[in-house]
C-alpha cells in the first residue's frame, strides 16, 4: 500500500497551499450526514461516497432513471456545505455551454470602441485585451474548477452527449483542470467532489471509465424504500409506507416495458395520502396505477398481478 495520500499528492499537483480537510469522517459518516439530508443510502453508496472523497476521485453512478442519482450528489452537497454546480448534459452539449466561451459580443464593442477614439492600438495589443478574463463567459466545468468554496460538480446524465463530446472531460477529471488556449491552463483551487451520473442508454468510453470510481445505485430494497417515503412524504404512516414499498417491489419482478422508479414511489405514496388512505386495498391499488405505470400493457399486468395476491392487500 502506498503511503502518500492521493489528496495530499492532488493539492502537491496543483500547486495548494495546505490540503484541503476531507469532508467525510468514515463511511458511517456519509450514511448519517446523508440521512439528516433525507437520503437514504446503502452501504456500497456509503463507502463509494467516502472514498472518492479520500481517494479524490470522481464517481460515475449509473442505473436505472428515478433511482437517486442526481440526488445523491445533491444530498452530498447539502451534507457538507458545498456549492453545487450542476452540468445537465443533452444531445448536442459542446465546449461553449459546458467549459466556457468568449463573449463575442463584448469584444467586438470593445473592438469598435477602439476605433471610434481612433485609437491607433496594433492587433497584437488589441488581441491581447479581448482574449482576457474580462470578456470570458465561464461555464459549469470551468466554474467548478475556479471557485474558492468547496464544490461538489455533478455532471448529470452524461450518457445524453454523444461518446466525442466526453473527452471535454477528461483534462477535469483527471488533473482537476482546464486549458483554455488564449489564457493558459486554469488548475483547482480546492479538490472538487465530482459526480457523473447515467442511466446507461450507451455504453461510456473507456478512457471516462478508467478515472472513475464506480457505483451502481439501483431499485432500493423494501425497508430502504420504506425509509425513503418516510422521510419525503410527510404525515405517512410506517405501516402505508412499507406496504407501498411492498406492492412495488414486486410490480417490478414483472416483466414491465418500464418499472416504477423511486420518484413513482413517492408520486404514489403522496397520492394514497391525499386521498386519505391508511392502507392500500386492491381497489385503490388498481385506481391509482397510472401514477405508478406509463404503459397501458404495464398496467393490464399489474392489475392482474394485484388480483391475484388481494389477499395479501386490504
Ligand atoms: N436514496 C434516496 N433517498 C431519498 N430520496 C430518494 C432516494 N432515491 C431517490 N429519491 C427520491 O427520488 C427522486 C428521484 O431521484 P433522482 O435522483 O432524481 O433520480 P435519478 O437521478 O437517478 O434519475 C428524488 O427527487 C428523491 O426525492
Ligand atoms: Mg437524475
Amino acid at each position: 500500500m502506498s503511503s502518500i495520500d492521493p489528496r495530499q499528492e492532488l493539492a502537491t499537483r496543483l500547486g495548494l497551499a495546505e490540503v484541503p480537510p476531507a469532508r467525510f469522517g468514515d463511511v458511517t459518516d456519509v450514511a448519517h450526514r446523508l440521512r439528516e439530508n433525507d437520503y437514504l443510502s446503502n452501504e456500497s453508496i456509503a463507502s463509494v461516497t467516502f472514498l472518492a472523497d479520500r481517494l479524490a476521485k470522481p464517481v460515475l453512478v449509473e442505473g436505472p432513471a428515478g433511482t437517486g442519482k442526481t440526488a445523491l450528489a445533491q444530498a452530498v452537497a447539502k451534507a457538507t456545505g458545498s456549492r453545487l454546480i450542476r452540468l445537465q448534459c443533452y444531445e448536442g452539449l459542446d465546449e461553449s455551454k459546458a467549459l466556457y466561451e468568449w463573449n463575442y459580443r463584448k469584444q467586438l464593442l470593445r473592438i469598435q470602441a477602439g476605433r471610434a477614439e481612433g485609437s491607433t492600438e496594433d492587433w497584437d495589443a488589441l488581441e491581447e485585451d479581448i482574449f482576457a478574463e474580462e470578456f470570458l463567459l465561464t461555464r459549469p466545468l470551468l466554474e467548478a474548477i475556479r471557485a474558492n468554496e468547496p464544490v461538489v460538480l455533478l455532471i448529470d446524465e452524461i450518457d445524453r452527449v454523444e461518446l466525442e463530446t466526453e473527452a471535454l472531460l477528461l483534462e477535469i477529471l483527471s488533473e482537476y483542470q482546464v486549458s483554455i488556449p488564449e489564457l493558459g491552463t486554469v488548475t483547482a483551487t480546492q479538490i472538487p467532489m465530482v459526480f457523473l451520473t447515467s442511466n446507461g442508454t450507451r455504453e461510456l468510453s473507456e478512457a471516462l471509465k478508467r478515472r472513475c470510481l464506480y457505483l451502481f445505485v439501483g431499485y432500493p430494497d423494501v425497508e430502504r424504500e420504506r425509509d425513503i417515503i418516510l422521510s419525503r412524504v410527510p404525515g405517512i404512516s410506517s405501516a402505508l409506507a412499507e406496504q407501498i414499498a411492498r406492492v412495488v417491489r414486486s410490480l417490478r419482478s414483472l416483466d414491465l416495458k418500464k418499472a416504477p422508479s423511486v420518484s413513482e414511489t413517492l408520486d404514489w405514496a403522496r397520492t394514497l395520502v391525499l386521498l386519505g388512505k391508511d392502507e392500500i386495498g386492491e381497489a385503490d391499488a388498481v385506481a391509482t396505477l397510472h401514477i405508478l405505470l406509463k404503459y397501458q400493457s404495464d398496467i393490464d399486468k399489474a392489475t392482474k398481478e394485484l388480483a391475484g395476491r388481494s389477499k395479501g392487500l386490504a
